[in-house]
């Protein structure tokens, strides 16, 4: 297995959930983490948690939805940070768990811009230092809701069915450039992505995992670190991760009443 000691790692949505424990876990590791995100006051908060000197850590307030915020930022980097080995497409969410006929346009489109828009701004504005430089690897958090169609998971769903074949044809392109495209699926996990689903209603987040044991964010930066740690010739195209209480439903089938 590879060390990560001293490869620059840029995580996006590294203000909760899977990008604070990605952050936290590489940290330890010895690597050099670039932790993204909207929130601020979250980014200050992992510096000084972490790493008082700063020295393998470098916060950066962005937007993903933001394309020339997410130039600018990749083209500033200090040039401790500035050769990216490992890109993190992992900010995301889902809004709304309602059918599409009755889901508001808005949260489609905030899907659509952060999930889907969001990894090819990163992906676009990072690949080309890895293809200079001659290897790289580009992990992106798809979910099992991009194979599998449940009531609700809507644009959710296609969204990351998009992050799920980008991942695929990325690797189609990048054969014989030395850069590995991972996508991770995982199913129930959690963090504060319910939270943010139910428009901050904690009590219809909380009924997601009751009585059963989701994952944890931390399990999937275990994965993550599996991936990313492999020996240099493997690549993991796909890893699904679910909780053992999570399963498949048979298909649903609409009868007519028998009156
Ligand atoms: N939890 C699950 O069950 C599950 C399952 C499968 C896949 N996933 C996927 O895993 C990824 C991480 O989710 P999570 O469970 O860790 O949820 P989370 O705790 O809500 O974290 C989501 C992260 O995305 C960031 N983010 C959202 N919009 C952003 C934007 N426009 N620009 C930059 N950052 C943005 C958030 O940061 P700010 O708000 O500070 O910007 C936050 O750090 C998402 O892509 C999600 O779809 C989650």
């Amino acid at each position: 297995m590879q060390s990560l000691a001293g490869k620059v790692i840029f995580i996006t949505g590294a203000t909760s959930g899977f990008g604070a424990a990605f952050a936290e876990n590489f940290l330890e590791k010895g690597a050099k983490v670039i932790a993204t995100g909207r929130r601020r006051e979250r980014l200050d908060e992992l510096k000084l948690k972490k790493h008082p000197c700063g020295k393998n850590l470098h916060i950066l307030q962005l937007d993903v939805r933001d394309q020339k915020a997410v130039s600018s930022a990749v083209n500033a980097l200090p040039k401790e940070f500035a050769d990216i080995d490992i890109l993190i497409n992992n900010a995301g969410l889902a809004l709304g768990f309602g059918p599409a006929m009755e889901s508001p346009l808005a949260d489609w489109e905030q899907m659509v811009d952060t999930n889907i828009k969001g990894v090819l701004y990163c992906t676009h504005a990072i690949l080309p230092g890895m293809i200079r430089r001659g290897s790289g690897h580009i992990l992106n958090i798809g979910s099992v809701a991009g194979t599998y169609p449940y009531p609700g998971g809507n644009v959710y769903g296609a969204t990351k069915a998009f992050v799920k074949q980008f991942s695929l044809n990325l690797r189609a392109d990048l054969l014989g450039k030395n850069i590995r495209v991972t996508n991770i699926e995982p199913g129930m996990v959690e963090t504060e992505f319910s939270v943010v689903r139910f428009h901050g209603n904690e009590g219809k987040a909380d009924a997601v995992y009751a009585g059963m044991q989701p994952l944890s964010a931390q399990d999937i930066a275990e994965s993550v670190l599996f991936c990313i740690s492999c020996p240099p010739h493997v690549n993991i195209n796909a890893l699904e991760v679910m909780p053992v209480n999570q399963a498949f439903s048979p298909f649903a089938v609409h009868r007519k009443s028998s009156a």
